[in-house]
């Protein structure tokens, strides 16, 4: 197998590496209890799948199309879930979620449902196994995460 990484790969480390730098913040807030917690763990899950997607798209580790379509569809399924874990007044000390969340809820609602939209497209092309597919799934999943996290999601 060539050693020398596409361009494309190049950009898919970058995404999985940016993805992963927002996982790190996770061990922040053992405190969490009940929705909270349980949203945190989500999106913390979603990370790692994230993480495992990007190293097999980037060429770090073998690419297995099962276990890719495995990665996509938890995902899918987890994303169902996080998008009902907001209710109102699940914004206390513990949560990293901005004020926005509750604040500008339409907009907040909008975001999910496009991130939504990208995940079933992503399951989609693992289920084809066109990589090259999967690669701009990956990178449009990748730009929701972080469009979302850029104005509901505090900075440490
Ligand atoms: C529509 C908004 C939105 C989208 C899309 C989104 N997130 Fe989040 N994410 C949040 C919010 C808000 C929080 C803070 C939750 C809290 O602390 O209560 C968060 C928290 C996190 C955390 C920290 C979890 C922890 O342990 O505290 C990780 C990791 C994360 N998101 C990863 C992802 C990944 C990966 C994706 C894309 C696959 C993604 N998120 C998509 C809004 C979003």
């Amino acid at each position: 197998m060539s050693r020398i990484a596409t361009n494309s790969q190049r950009r898919i480390a970058a995404i999985a590496f940016a993805v992963l730098l927002t996982a790190g913040t996770a061990m922040a807030h053992e405190g969490a209890t009940g929705v909270v917690a349980q949203r945190m763990d989500l999106m913390k899950q979603m990370g790692q799948h994230m993480k495992a997607l990007g190293a097999m798209l980037a060429g770090k580790t073998a690419f297995d199309q099962e276990t890719a379509r495995r990665l996509a569809e938890t995902m899918h399924q987890h994303c169902e879930h996080v998008m009902h874990m907001f209710p109102p007044g699940s914004d206390g000390h513990h949560t990293e979620a901005t004020e926005a969340v509750w604040d500008r809820r339409p907009e907040f609602d909008v975001r999910m449902r496009s991130f939504d939209a990208a995940v079933e497209d992503l399951v989609a092309a693992a289920a084809s196994g066109e990589k090259t597919q999967l690669q701009s799934e990956f990178k449009r999943v990748g730009q929701e995460c972080s469009g979302c996290h850029d104005g509901f999601r505090q900075k440490k």
